[in-house]
Formats: C-alpha cells, sequence, structure tokens
C-alpha cells in the first residue's frame, strides 16, 4: 500500500514498553505509526532498536505531552509532512508513587499533568481534523489502579480515573461524526514501569492476579489495534480491561 493512502497513527509515549509493542504492532498492521517521546538520549536508543528489528519506517516526533503547546508544534509538523492524523493512542504516562499523607505538590502535579492533562493536549489538537474528515479513533491508556485504586497511588489512581470520564463524554460528543473513543485499562503487564515496584510487593501483587502471571504488552498492542480498526466501529466510551481477572465487575 502506498504510504499516502495508510491511517496515520500516533502513539504517545512510544519509547516505553506498552508503546513500543503498540507502535510495532500497528506498524505490522498496515498503519503508517508515529511515535512520539520526549528524551532525546532515549529516543535514539530506542530508533537504533526499532531499525535492527526491521521497524525503521517509524516515524518519531518529540514533544512534551504534558505541554499544550509543544504537542501543538509536534502536531502541526507530523501534519505538514506526512498527513492527518486519523488515529491517536494517548499512551504516554508516569509514575511517582507513594502514599497520600507523604505525597508532595510536585508529585501530583507532575502525573496529573503527564497522564491526564497529556489527554486533553493531544485530543483537542487533533478531534477537529479528524470530525471534519468524517473518521477517526481515540484510543486512551489507563489502567486497571483508575478503576480499583492502589496503596501508594492517589495521583496516578485519579489521573487514569480521570482519562475514562473524559472518553465517556467525548465519546458521546463525536460519536455521530465517525469518531470512536474508548479506554483501554491494563493490569500489571511487564513492562519498566511495573519492574520498578520491589519485588517483594510486586509479588504480592502478581499473587493477586487469578492468571498468576504479568500480561505481556503484545497483549495490550493486539487490542489497541483491534480498536483502531474499521471491525471496532461499533465500540465507543467503552473502558477495556485487561487484567488477567486482578479486577473484575
Ligand atoms: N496496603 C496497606 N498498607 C500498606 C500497603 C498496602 N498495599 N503498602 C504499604 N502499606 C503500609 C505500610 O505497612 C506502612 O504502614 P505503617 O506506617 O503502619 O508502618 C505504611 O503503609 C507506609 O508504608 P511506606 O512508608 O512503605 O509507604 P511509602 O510512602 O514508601 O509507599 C509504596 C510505599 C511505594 C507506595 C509501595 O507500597 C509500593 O510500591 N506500592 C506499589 C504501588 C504500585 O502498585 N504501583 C504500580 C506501578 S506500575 C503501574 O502503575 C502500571 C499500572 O497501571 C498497573
Amino acid at each position: 500500500m502506498d504510504i499516502q493512502n495508510k491511517r496515520i497513527v500516533l502513539v504517545t509515549g512510544a519509547t516505553g514498553g506498552l508503546g513500543t509493542a503498540m507502535c510495532k504492532k500497528l506498524s505490522d498492521d498496515g498503519y503508517h505509526v508515529v511515535g512520539n517521546y520526549r528524551n532525546v538520549e532515549k529516543a535514539k536508543i530506542w530508533k537504533d532498536q526499532l531499525i535492527k528489528d526491521g521497524y525503521g519506517k517509524i516515524d518519531m516526533y518529540e514533544a512534551d505531552v504534558a505541554d499544550y503547546d509543544s504537542v501543538g508544534k509536534m502536531i502541526e509538523k507530523i501534519e505538514a509532512e506526512l498527513g492527518p492524523i486519523d488515529t491517536l493512542v494517548n499512551n504516554a504516562g508516569i509514575t511517582r508513587d507513594g502514599a497520600f499523607r507523604k505525597m508532595t505538590v510536585e508529585n501530583w502535579k507532575a502525573v496529573l499533568s503527564s497522564n491526564l492533562d497529556s489527554v486533553f493536549n493531544c485530543t483537542r489538537h487533533v478531534i477537529n481534523g479528524m470530525i471534519d474528515r468524517g473518521f477517526g479513533r481515540v484510543i486512551n491508556i489507563s489502567s486497571v489502579n483508575g478503576q480499583r485504586g492502589q496503596f501508594g497511588q492517589a495521583n496516578y489512581s485519579a489521573a487514569k480515573a480521570g482519562m475514562h470520564g473524559f472518553t465517556k463524554t467525548l465519546a458521546m460528543e463525536v460519536a455521530n461524526k465517525g469518531v470512536t473513543v474508548n479506554t483501554i485499562s491494563p493490569g500489571y503487564i511487564g513492562t519498566d514501569m511495573v519492574m520498578a515496584v520491589k519485588e517483594e510487593i510486586r509479588n504480592q501483587i502478581i499473587a493477586q492476579i487469578p492468571l498468576g502471571r504479568l500480561g505481556g504488552t503484545e497483549e495490550v498492542a493486539h487490542l489497541v489495534s483491534f480498536l483502531a480498526s474499521a471491525n471496532a466501529s461499533f465500540i465507543t466510551g467503552a473502558n477495556i480491561s485487561i487484567n488477567g481477572g486482578q479486577h473484575v465487575y
């Protein structure tokens, strides 16, 4: 397929474990994938690895998703150089875990701005183009901990729960324009973010997962690719769990 005819997918936070798996899967499925990054050094290493793995065609663009203007410049550049963004995966996120009674305002703001303001910043810059073209997909990567809470994650759980509130409202507003908006809530997946949790605590968490293991990044990536596809056009405003049975409701 000519690259001009491919749908362009922007994945934020592309250099992380989930982001990388999503970029690869979406590229395998024929999308023109654009990965967003913030850390230039990490992005260089990432790109070299992608080339070695046969994914050199994935494009990369820098922006701090917590910064509205930085995102605006990035999206303007992508659309001028490659074409319109049809699918946005709001995947970028950070943790600053700690019991709430000790949580600093800096750690509250850092998590809220990177994990929730980012969803506004990125979506706001692409939504009108999607509406005008009559097609779009917004996929928000939330967390089981936004659905159920987690000791030490008042900031992260608040941001992740907020993402789904956003999903539900925007889904209603754009449903008749061919644009779907959905949340995916992964449980504990084998990423650096989860591996940064102390081993002892992580093992306690794994013990609470009925499947008895962490999830694979590629398992989440398959779900993202399905939601991006035409086959998923009747799914909107949903919050799809992928957590090994850790939280059922
Ligand atoms: N439940 C109940 N009490 C707990 C607890 C828990 N899970 N964890 C700690 N406590 C208690 C401690 O026993 C201690 O009690 P006392 O004051 O009576 O002694 C008190 O809470 C404070 O403990 P700490 O001083 O150790 O607390 P802390 O501020 O250092 O924070 C923590 C501890 C860093 C939050 C640690 O509990 C932790 O790492 N928890 C895991 C957090 C987690 O799951 N993060 C997920 C990261 S991955 C991710 O986010 C991806 C995703 O979407 C799933």
